[in-house]
């Protein structure tokens, strides 16, 4: 398959980056993983806008417009032949001898994509899924979608081990999001989730949830729970760009509700599917 490079869909193997490329030394640029369904981008432009917003965030300068980006994206399905799955795009400062203030002057971000054939996770969308709770040893600025993923990684990986699908981070007793996904618990028909800020990444399938509550009257309510208030909840869910809307049905080994997926979260699941193109 081809990779969109800079401005151009080339060969894997004419792609070069410097051994230099500030992402690769510091994890110095910002990403996104956007879903193709049927040949069809799903959210696009609001994913387009978050990696624009993240790149205002830490003064990256983007090689090219939106619209730009946008179309090569299409060319990049439509020259891959991909019908379902993803892209994965990653902008760095670009390549410049190590230090760690900027380069300067200025060197050409650089920009990678590539598209993969993916499946939706229907079995475990079924059955829902295990978390655990890790606590939230990252940055302050976790609304950045930033290349420096140690901290997601430690505590997946430390989910991993427990034998569960999703680590639930947490701020002391605060609940933030998922390591890769954001959280939703509804107790008493409401859908609690921790407010847009700067401890959480501003999820666009968290947008589309919400979107999904509003169409079956289900009352959001955007503020943190604890941990303690987290295992009390009638429903528990995860949702991510690859994950859609997934139910957590226990958490450290603890049944959320009757440990199985709950009856909002399934009406969740049917509105987000009606929004599939
Ligand atoms: N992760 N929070 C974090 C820390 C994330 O990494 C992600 C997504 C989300 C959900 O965002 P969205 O709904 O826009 O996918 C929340 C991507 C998919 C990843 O790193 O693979």
């Amino acid at each position: 398959t081809k990779i969109l490079w800079n401005d151009q869909i080339v060969e894997e193997k004419e792609v070069k980056i410097g051994f230099e490329d500030r992402g690769y030394q510091f994890g110095d640029g910002i990403y996104e993983v956007i879903k193709i369904y049927n040949g069809d981008l799903f959210t696009a432009t609001e994913h387009i806008d978050r990696l624009y917003a993240s790149a205002d965030k830490i003064q990256l300068v983007m090689p090219y417009t939106k619209d730009k980006l946008h179309q090569l994206m299409h060319e990049l399905i439509e020259t891959n032949e991909l019908q379902n799955g993803q892209i994965y795009l990653q902008v760095t400062r670009g390549n410049s001898p190590r230090i760690h203030n900027f380069p300067n002057p200025a060197v050409s971000s650089v920009l990678t994509a590539y598209t993969k054939e993916t499946t939706r996770p229907l079995a475990q969308l079924e059955s829902g899924v295990k978390a655990c709770f890790v606590e939230d040893i990252r940055w302050l600025r976790c609304d950045i979608k930033s290349l420096n993923l140690l901290g997601n990684v430690l505590a997946k990986q430390e989910a991993v081990t427990k034998d569960c699908f999703e680590a639930i981070l947490h701020r002391g007793e605060t609940v933030t999001e998922g390591s890769s996904s954001n959280m939703y618990g509804i107790k008493d028909g409401v859908l609690y989730t921790h407010p847009v800020s700067n401890l959480i990444l501003n999820g666009i399938t968290r947008k589309v949830i919400l979107d999904c509550c509003e169409e079956i009257g289900l009352p959001i309510v955007e503020k943190a729970m604890t941990k303690e208030e987290t295992l009390q909840m009638d429903e528990f869910i995860m949702s991510s760009t690859n994950a859609e809307v997934m139910p957590i049905i226990s958490i450290d080994d603890k049944a959320i509700g009757d440990g199985k997926p709950g009856e909002f979260t399934r009406k969740l699941q049917k509105a987000f599917e009606q929004k599939i193109p």
